[in-house]
């Protein structure tokens, strides 16, 4: 619901296009998100009767009241990541950036959008407005209509509340759906390398690293991968050697969520999943560069400091600026990631407890892009099926069982980027594994020739296709290994 604009607003809406808030009007309602902050701090300090509030509630009081007189009447909106106000999106200063920040985490908390100041306040009003947002329930959908109850039942009648409007995921959705989801998939992919570099380089110098752009990135991933899997799972088979930190925990990202998702996870889970697995490895950047990229073996001391990485990542998500964005069991998931099912691996535990789900689904992303990645170690990776046999091999000491058979259904018998050899004689690199459980054996393949310049993309065909009297028209008959076969799969994804 809206509000009614007065007539002088109706008209100067009509007149002008959207544009930027006039000076004094962003002024005031600049001063108002802030004494709006300072006012829902100070209401968790303070109960509602006690004096030291007056003069707070004095000075957001001036606020409030000149801006109903100049404006009439109007509403404080959350739109996306930005306020509203009466319809023109609000500039902030650096000075108001907390506050700014403040109010929009708390009322999207509590599922609160826009709050419309009909007519004049006064102190009792908004001390009653305060005390009963600041006591609404976090997450609860009928917030709003509550509220206003509230409102109502103690006599206020000028002021007013409204949901929150189209969720971060929503919006998010929405903007991809227009995009090609290829396209989209590659932007997500290649920015979201980009991304975690730029904040493993922060936290390597000690600078502040910006964690909400990680969580954007990860809203985005999380879309794709609802929509289609098989697009960044794609993704996955670009194993860029020189930046294995960045392109590993994206990769185990997409295989975390890809899993999630098999799960059930709601979108928001499946968000902190992505985060979770892009800083599974953080604690990392604390240890120096030869250690983490030697190519011998490691030495016990080495090692000792090797197995620190998961309690530094905990130490490093802790200390972040945002802390906001991040949960406990974001923060479980990183210090279990190594602990396997059987708790044998590290760091040692005092007490006994299970891994945690996060941190479950992590191993087995973590352990199969290790083992299908070439390493300074270890040249030549394990084809994917080597890598999956390896790890059913190791399920009883390492992984979760369950979730392992999970994540086999997801990349198929033959994985997203196998390369494979069909009875007709040709060559193909799986491409998207089947959705229908009776033809895992029959992923979409590219059928890959080769001219005199190298490999050429050929022809996009499907396994499952039959010709008359239900014959598959082509089959696999092995897999082969594409570093015997020269051929970059990579290049066949981008
Ligand atoms: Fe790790
Ligand atoms: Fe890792």
């Amino acid at each position: 619901m809206g509000i009614i604009p007065s007539p002088a607003q109706a008209e100067k809406i009509s007149q002008t296009p959207p544009r930027g808030m006039e000076s004094d009007l962003s002024k005031l309602a600049n001063s108002l998100v802030t004494k709006i902050h300072v006012l829902m701090r100070i209401s968790q300090i303070y109960d509602s009767k006690n004096v030291a509030l007056h003069q707070f509630i004095k000075e957001s009081l001036e606020t409030i009241n000149a801006l109903v007189k100049r404006e009439g009447a109007f509403s404080l909106k959350i739109i996306k990541d930005d306020f509203f106000l009466n319809d023109q999106r609000m500039r902030y200063s650096v000075e108001g950036f907390t506050s700014f920040k403040y109010l929009l985490t708390q009322w999207k908390k509590r599922l609160i959008g826009e709050v419309i100041f009909k007519s004049q306040v006064d102190e009792r009003t908004l001390r009653e407005f305060i005390y009963s947002l600041i006591n609404l329930e976090e997450g609860r959908e009928e917030n709003a209509t509550l509220f206003n109850e509230q409102l109502a039942s103690r006599d206020v009648t000028s002021i007013e509340v409204n949901p929150l409007e189209l969720s971060e995921e929503d919006e998010e959705g929405f903007t991809l759906e227009k995009e090609d989801p290829r396209e989209a998939g590659k932007k997500v992919f290649f920015e979201t390398i980009g991304t975690i570099k730029e904040v493993i380089t922060n936290i390597k110098g000690e600078q502040h690293a910006d964690i909400r752009k990680l969580k954007r990135l990860a809203q985005k991933a999380v879309h794709l991968v609802v929509e289609d899997e098989s697009i960044l799972l794609g993704m996955t088979t670009i194993k860029n050697y020189d930046e294995y930190t960045f392109n590993h925990s994206v990769n185990v990202s997409i295989y975390s969520l890809a899993i999630g998702k098999r799960l059930g996870l709601s979108k928001k889970t499946l968000t902190e999943l992505g985060i979770t697995a892009l800083l599974h490895d953080i604690g990392k950047s604390k240890i120096p560069r030869e250690i983490v990229n030697k190519p011998g073996s490691l030495n016990e001391e080495e090692w000792a400091l090797m197995k620190r990485h998961p309690l530094m990542g905990v130490e490093i998500v802790l200390n972040l600026k945002q802390l906001g964005e991040i949960n406990p069991r974001m923060v479980i998931g990183i210090f279990d990631h190594h602990l396997q099912s059987d708790l044998s691996g590290y760091p040692k535990l005092f007490r006994k407890q299970g891994v945690s789900l996060f941190g479950r689904i992590i191993q087995i992303a973590d352990a199969y892009d290790a083992m299908t990645t070439p390493r300074i170690y270890k040249k030549v990776p394990y084809t994917p099926e080597q890598a999956l046999a390896i790890m059913l091999r190791e399920r009883t000491v390492h992984f979760d069982s369950a979730l392992l058979k999970i994540f086999i259904g997801l990349v198929g018998i033959y994985p997203i980027g196998s390369l494979v050899l069909l009875n007709t004689h040709e060559v193909g690199i799986v491409y998207k594994p089947s959705h229908d459980p009776r033809w895992l054996d029959r992923p979409t393949v590219i059928i890959v020739d080769r001219d005199k310049k190298g490999d050429v993309r050929k022809e996009v065909v499907n396994l499952a296709d039959t010709v008359g009297g239900g014959h598959y028209k082509r089959s696999i008959v092995k897999t082969l290994d594409p570093q015997q076969y020269h051929i970059d799969i990579a290049k066949y994804f981008l």
